[in-house]
């Protein structure tokens, strides 16, 4: 059995920094970084050089992936953005208290960013608004915009998709959590469109929701001509990944909400 020193080590809640108008790691956080853990050996050996968090919202989870990759890390840069200036900053201190760094700007998404980085990133993790909500809150100031999606909680998340096309390196994959109501498989399909296949890392039920941790790649196996396959085959073919990774992680207090 694996000791205690030799597991991976994730951002701890006691050195994640807070303010009220941030969003705290919650459920959808730790699913987050659970499957970035489920994929840990995967992505030691992809060696990436760059990682971007989109929405870092308290630091949580792109502080938990520089620590995954640790040493074996080493030279990889990161960036982490968010469109709320002081999730940038309590990332900035999260950060900070364990010891790792990143690039961090305040900004809609990755603009400003994109010539920069196109076609660099090879790991992109995104845990984004994705609770459905009337339009008019989507992208207001303050910690409604951590949570307000829009119209089937997807108006965030569909600005988000073509962004990361461009900014993925050709190994380049992408983490991102999704909601049942913001049809993960439709998701899917459109992202195959463009080449990339995907499948679910983790998926959680919750009284209230049901969450989706996918992860995308551009998959030059399979061409895009077989982007318009039913959707029920393809969710069939998306559902046979569930079981892989998911567990519940109730048992470390550290991660309650
Ligand atoms: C659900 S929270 C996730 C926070 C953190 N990544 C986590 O998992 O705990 C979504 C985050 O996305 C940010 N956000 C919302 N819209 C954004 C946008 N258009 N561009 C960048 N960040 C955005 C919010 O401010 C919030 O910090």
């Amino acid at each position: 059995m694996a000791s205690y020193k030799e597991l991976p080590r994730t951002a701890q809640i006691r050195l994640v920094s807070s303010h009220q108008e941030v969003y705290e790691p919650c459920d959808d956080s730790f699913a987050l970084v659970d499957a970035l853990l489920a994929d840990r050996s995967n992505l030691l050996e992809h060696h990436p050089s760059l990682c971007i968090e989109i929405g870092c919202g308290s630091g949580y989870v792109i502080t938990s992936l520089a620590l995954i990759l640790g040493q074996e890390g080493y030279g990889v840069n990161y960036f982490a953005t968010d469109i709320n200036p002081h999730a940038v900053e309590v990332t900035r201190k999260t950060m900070e208290a364990h010891g790792v760094g990143a690039e961090l700007v305040v900004t809609d998404i990755a603009a400003g960013l994109e010539e920069r980085l196109a076609g660099l990133v090879d790991v992109m993790v995104v845990n984004p608004p994705y609770v459905p909500t009337p339009e008019d809150e989507v992208g207001v100031e303050g910690i409604t915009s951590s949570w307000a999606g829009g119209e089937n909680g997807r108006s965030v998340i569909d600005k988000i998709l073509p962004v990361a096309d461009r900014l993925l390196s050709e190994k380049g994959w992408l983490y991102m959590v999704t909601l049942t109501a913001n049809n993960p498989s439709e998701i899917c399909q459109q992202m195959r469109k463009k080449g990339y296949g995907s499948k679910i890392v983790v998926q959680r039920s919750t009284e209230e929701e049901s969450l989706h941790i996918i992860k995308f790649w551009r998959d030059f196996d399979n061409g895009k001509d077989e982007a318009n396959q039913s959707a029920s085959g393809f969710i069939g073919s998306l559902l046979t990944h569930i079981p892989l990774f998911s567990f519940w992680r109730g048992t470390n207090s550290d991660n309650k909400c």
